[in-house]
């Protein structure tokens, strides 16, 4: 049986690009694979989080989460920090992974910088938290964008490491599901940098939490180019903003980008952007709505989380046994 785990980290400001990026891809899987959706408030301490504010991204998270037609009832959708074979697991993994393993992460290097002797241990351990994450459900798929790639190899390391240094098939290795080129949303000032929460212009991104107008009117002040659309894909070539908008749009859709290219073909930007926000509209303004309707009942919210945690915590269980009981641990 095919089984997913992902996390994402809750962080406030959720905008189109974690929407198209991540949300998106697992309202998609949903369907197709039982599901284990995790917001990993453990991951977000490795570097410091404001403690009331971690509450409350975690639950707007789970909110934007449900909004965007993740169904709670056939996933399993819940907070890390309440299932604690997550920690558990991560120890046993910090004896498997080795210090070198560690060192190679890109993402360490970049997120600690010159700052490597005071960052915390967290964030260089980080990597088998995300291991624990995933094989505490021997999950079996795992979608991740291309920044996540290396930590899923560690990942497979770490599990293989195990099953021979204690001689049992204990973990499989998971594979990543990596989604296509069109969920890299870029900036809307800058077709050449991503959409990021932490960009210092607003208008740089479209948030889940903008209304109708302010995404038609980030959308009409939106950095183009010069020229209409062109007629085909190769068109696009040295047209970043072009590209971006005309991703967007097939994303937004429902269509390839050779589709939105053809449809849009010779269009002045005053025109295609017009459409483009209607389709913007059209598709986050019920997230939008029902966002807002759960920030009202934050008591839904958490008790879906509790359930959640339950459910994964019951699949956990036997995988930690399996574990402790292969490394040794007297559990009379
Ligand atoms: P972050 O908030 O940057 O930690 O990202 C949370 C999730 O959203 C991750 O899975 C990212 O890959 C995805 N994401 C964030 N920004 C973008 C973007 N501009 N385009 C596509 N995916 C994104
Ligand atoms: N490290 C991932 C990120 O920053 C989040 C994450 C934590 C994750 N555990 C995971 C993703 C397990 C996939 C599977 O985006």
């Amino acid at each position: 049986m095919d089984r997913i785990f992902s996390g994402i980290q809750p962080s406030g400001n959720l905008h189109l690009g974690n929407y198209l990026g991540a949300m998106k891809n697992w309202v998609d899987l949903q369907h197709d694979y039982e599901c284990i959706f995790c917001m990993v408030d453990m991951h977000a301490i490795t570097v410091w989080q404001d403690p009331a504010e971690l509450r409350a991204t975690t639950r707007e998270l789970a909110a934007g989460m449900i909004a965007a037609g993740i169904d709670p009832k056939k996933n399993i959708l819940f907070n890390q920090s309440q299932v604690s074979a997550h920690a558990e697991l991560a120890w046993v993994f910090n004896c498997v992974a080795r210090m070198g393993w560690l060192n190679r992460m890109t993402q360490f290097k970049e997120k600690a910088g010159k700052n490597r002797e005071n960052v915390s241990v967290g964030l260089f351990a980080y990597p088998c938290l995300m291991a624990a994450d995933i094989l505490i459900y021997k999950a079996t798929h795992v979608p991740v964008g291309e920044d996540q790639k290396q930590h899923l190899e560690l990942t497979r390391d770490v599990a293989q490491k195990f099953n021979n240094d204690f001689g049992k098939e204990v973990f499989p290795l998971p594979e990543p599901l990596i989604f296509g080129a069109g969920t890299r949303v870029m900036s809307l000032r800058d077709g050449e940098k991503k959409m990021s929460k932490s960009d210092p212009s607003d208008y740089a991104r479209i948030n889940m939490t903008d209304d109708a107008d302010a995404i038609a009117l980030k959308i009409r002040k939106a950095k183009t180019d010069p020229n209409p659309l062109p007629d085909a894909v190769a068109g696009l070539e040295g047209r970043p903003e072009a590209s971006n908008l005309l991703g967007i749009y097939g994303a937004l859709t429902g269509k390839s980008l050779e589709a939105a290219v053809a449809e849009c073909a010779g269009m002045a930007f005053s025109d295609f952007k017009g459409r483009l926000a209607d389709a913007a509209v059209a598709k986050l303004a019920p997230i939008n709505a029902e966002m807002a309707r759960l920030r009202q009942d934050p008591a839904y919210i958490d008790g879906i989380l509790k359930d959640g945690a339950q459910k994964a915590a019951a699949l956990a269980k036997p995988v930690l046994d399996e574990v402790y009981e292969a490394v040794g641990f007297l559990r009379p």
